[in-house]
């Protein structure tokens, strides 16, 4: 264990729970140093190649709250040690992630890669930005050519993060993942696409 997250996790309650079901002392003994939290070389080319990760974040009433994020690869950046950001697109316009990040800016991020069975939490505390607060930093983060209107970039400064064993991730692919690997082992399947458009309807096989 690392990264400074059972400061953040192991509560009084957390803490009776491991001891009735015997495991608080060996979790005593590896909890962590308070300033080993910086992103390594492997967290950050986790984070840099997502398409995707998942945004709890709380309301002023105390329910906690989780939505999608997604975009192309690569959307999700790592600006420092600590820090990382997204452009953040225009959506159903609930804003409830915007709007409860402006009043409580404890967030939780849940990055998954399925292929590979890894999961990366990540606690954060979250700062919303217009793009004209920081057009230097929206330029950094706006991913150009693609298809959504960025309403505002969202910073989130690390606190802590841990990663997750593997167990019971079930390994799925991505259409690109997919026709990829598919155009690997043959070039005939190069730019293939499932369901196929009707212009190509034959298929080699
Ligand atoms: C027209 C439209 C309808 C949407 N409807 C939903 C929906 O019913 N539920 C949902 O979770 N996301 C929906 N989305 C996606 C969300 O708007 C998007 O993920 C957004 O970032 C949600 O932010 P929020 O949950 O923080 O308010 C919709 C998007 C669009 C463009």
């Amino acid at each position: 264990m690392g990264q400074n997250f059972s400061t953040f996790t192991f509560t009084p309650s957390v803490k009776a729970v491991q001891a009735r079901f015997g495991s608080r002392n060996n979790y005593a003994a590896s909890e962590q140093d308070p300033d080993r939290y910086n992103l390594g070389e492997s967290e950050i080319a986790f984070i840099e190649s997502r398409d995707s990760f998942y945004l709890s974040t709380v309301g002023e009433n105390g329910w906690p709250y989780m939505q999608f994020r997604g975009g192309p690869q690569g959307f999700f950046k790592v600006l420092g040690e600590r820090l990382i950001g997204f452009a953040d697109f225009k959506g159903n316009r609930q804003y409830i992630s915007t709007g409860n990040m402006s009043a409580e800016k404890k967030a939780m991020l849940f990055l998954i890669d399925y292929p590979t069975r890894q999961r990366l939490k990540i606690w954060a505390t979250s700062e919303v930005n217009d793009l004209t607060d920081d057009p230097e930093l929206a330029a950094k983060l706006v991913v150009p050519d693609y298809r959504a209107k960025v309403e505002r970039v969202v910073l989130f400064k690390i606190e802590a993060f841990d990663w997750n064993c593997p167990a019971h991730i079930t390994q799925r692919y991505s259409l690109d993942e997919i026709e990829s690997e598919l155009a690997n082992r043959n070039p005939r399947f190069a730019g293939l696409r499932y369901p196929p458009s009707e212009a190509s309807h034959h298929r080699p096989v």
